[in-house]
């Protein structure tokens, strides 16, 4: 993580239809290697030399090679990640993107995607000799430069595709890796809102969660009336389940408070079993505090449908069916993702820091089950003081208990909200730590970089 040049941010690579193409897919691991966020455009050329789905499952965002596709979410690929990207990265670039790119004729989605977009911009040609010789390519390359300000990596000498040799063949490219991080230079790493960027897209992912430990609470909590009675929900777990289930797989160290499941949970989470929203409580305190000050814990994930209300009083014995009903007396039940965030944040109900704050401060994600509108939604999320929240309308078909869907919103503290399509617990499970995932990237470079 302390050698990454590039964590947080997010470079748009764009390639062009040259024989060095298939060089590009080398180029984005070592730009995601170096911590970046990669979304591909390829030009209509370059999809001929090299499929957009190996470029997709690599950098694991949707490959924009057509300038009218439209985004699932309905939003407009290219300009996404014009205004989103810290930088531009055209490698290989051919003698008609200089040509198309001095001119201004957004063509393409790479050309459209550099003329929109006011990131800093890395050239890197490859071409036959010839034509990297030619005055009109030189010319070309010289505006690029010079009245743009594109930082041009000049090709190389030696054997090129035709079997000739001469100068056009694509930089080495950790040159082109070391241009990036040069244009990028020292901007502060924006705080990386995933609601602005590109979207993720489903795929083979890595462990980009290993070496992190996951806390996850999941079902419902029961609030006993007397021995044999209680005041419950409807929660099954399958949403805590299905993120257990997904930060195993992607490397986490997955701890499970569980509430009342009707579903099983991974082999491999170690698992606390609780019944009433104070022992869910005191669990997740445990967790929270350790005797150096950190939290055990680097994230966690507020699933458990955890009571509003419970009963003043337990009955010690069976309360007896007599007389002409019953009234029971409820009290509110603590909040405890809002206790639990103001612990990590060491601050008070009215946002004074009053306390040290946990660091590194875990990330905290609550779920929020409307009926209705999720207008109440932003709110809350303010209200708990979380990093983030899910927000899904229970009342809808598809969505909230005992389905295996979820129609969600992912709402940021920045103010961000993503709508995501009706999906799977799963993909709704993924998406939410692939956000995860990012944040926590994000959260140890910037303690790196703010080290004195
Ligand atoms: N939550 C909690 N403690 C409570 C109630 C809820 O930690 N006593 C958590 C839930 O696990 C969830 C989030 O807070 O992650 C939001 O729960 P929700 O029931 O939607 O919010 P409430 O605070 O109960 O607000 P309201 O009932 O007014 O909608």
């Amino acid at each position: 993580m302390t050698d990454e040049r590039l964590g947080g941010r997010l470079i748009a690579l764009g390639v062009t239809g040259s024989i060095a193409a298939y060089k590009a897919v080398e180029l984005l691991r070592l730009l995601r290697a170096e911590g970046a966020e990669v979304a591909v455009m390829l030009s209509p050329a370059a999809t001929r030399f090299v499929g957009p789905l190996t470029f997709a499952a690599l950098s694991r965002h949707p490959v924009e090679s057509d300038i009218l596709a439209l985004l699932p979410d309905g939003r407009i690929g290219h300009i996404v990640v014009a205004d989103s990207a810290d930088a531009i990265v055209v490698a290989p670039a051919t003698a008609h993107f200089l040509g198309a790119m001095a001119n201004g004729l957004a063509g393409d989605v790479v050309t459209a995607t550099v003329l929109a977009s006011a990131a800093p911009v890395v050239v890197a040609p490859a071409m036959d000799g010839d034509m990297w010789a030619h005055p009109a390519t030189q010319a070309n390359v010289a505006r690029l430069r010079d009245a743009f300000g594109y930082g041009i990596v000049e090709p190389a000498a030696g054997e090129l595709a035709s079997g000739q040799s001469g100068v056009g063949r694509l930089a080495d490219l950790p040159e082109i890796v070391d241009a990036v991080v040069a244009a990028v230079g020292s901007t502060p790493v924006r705080a990386p809102d995933p609601s602005r960027r590109p979207p993720l897209v489903d795929g083979p992912r890595d462990t980009d969660l290993a070496g992190r430990h996951i806390v996850v609470s999941a079902g419902g909590t029961r609030e006993a009336i007397d021995p044999v009675r209680f005041i419950g929900n409807r929660s099954t777990g399958r949403m805590g389940a299905a993120i257990a289930t997904a930060a195993l797989e992607r490397g986490a160290r997955v701890t499970v408070v569980a509430a009342n499941l009707e579903v099983m949970l991974p082999d491999g989470a170690e698992v606390i079993h609780v019944e009433s929203t104070a022992e869910l409580r005191a669990a997740l305190l445990r967790l929270t505090h350790r005797p150096d000050g950190t939290a055990g814990f680097d994230a966690l994930v507020m699933a458990a449908a955890v009571a509003d209300f419970r009963p003043v009083g337990t009955a010690d014995t069976k309360l007896e069916r007599a007389g002409t009903g019953l009234t029971l007396q409820l009290e509110p039940t603590p909040d405890v993702l809002a206790q639990l965030a103001r612990i990590v944040r060491g601050t008070d109900s009215d946002g004074e820091a009053t306390a040290q704050a946990v660091e590194p401060r875990p990330y905290l994600v609550g779920f929020a089950a409307e009926t209705g509108s999720l207008e109440r939604a932003a709110e809350k999320l303010k209200r708990k003081g979380v990093d983030l929240l899910v927000a899904n309308d229970v009342a809808e078909a598809g969505s909230g208990f005992g389905t295996d869907t979820n129609r969600v919103s992912i709402l940021t503290l920045e103010g961000g909200r993503d709508d995501l399509p009706l999906l799977s617990k799963r993909q709704v499970a993924d998406r939410l730590l692939d956000r995860i995932a990012l944040a926590l990237d994000a959260r140890d470079a910037d303690a790196q970089t703010s080290k004195p």
